[in-house]
């Protein structure tokens, strides 16, 4: 630790964290190393393959592109935090169901854009799914089976189950 460490606190999950930060550390990092909630996975580091995504203040961000510093007094929401809630119970076992990960690298920042997009009112159409997940880079499923089964779970809450 350098002598450029903050002081933060902020909520993680519905649970109070204080800890002291090198300026320097990305929210991804703090999240992973400091926290060991390593379900925010690491991929390019420069805000472009989604697998970092997580929420701050309801909003979906980039982990690698936010300091941990700035998310003094926030409200963090993980992969985790999600999981363990059961907000996303359907979207996870329509995943499973629809073989919609393969190495599931990619899958945590998947499944917390694809519930920002299933927040919102309306079922969304399979163009609009495709372009909410757009900045979230998948290497093995082709994305198909990441919309149909973000599709099936939209049709699902909306009671029109296809
Ligand atoms: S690791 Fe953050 S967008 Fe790729
Ligand atoms: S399942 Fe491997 S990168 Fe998406």
């Amino acid at each position: 630790m350098t002598d450029t460490a903050l002081d933060i606190s902020l909520t993680v999950n519905g649970e109070r964290v204080s800890e002291r930060v090198d300026a320097r550390t990305t929210l991804v990092d703090f999240l992973r190393d400091g926290l060991l909630l390593t379900g925010s996975h690491v991929g390019c580091e420069h805000g472009v393959c989604g697998a970092c995504t997580v929420r701050v203040n309801g909003e979906i961000v980039r982990g690698c592109l936010m300091l941990a510093v700035q998310c003094d007094g926030a409200k963090v929401e993980t992969i985790e935090g999600l999981s363990d809630a059961g907000e996303i119970a359907d979207l996870q076992a329509a995943f499973e169901q629809r073989n919609a990960l393969q190495c599931g690298y990619c899958t945590p920042g998947m499944l917390v854009a694809a519930q920002d997009l299933l927040k919102r009112d309306g079922v969304p159409s399979r163009e609009e799914i495709r372009e909410h997940l757009s900045g979230n880079y998948c290497r093995c499923t082709g994305y198909q089976a990441i919309v149909d089964a973000v599709e099936s779970v939209a049709q699902a809450r909306a009671g029109k189950i296809k």
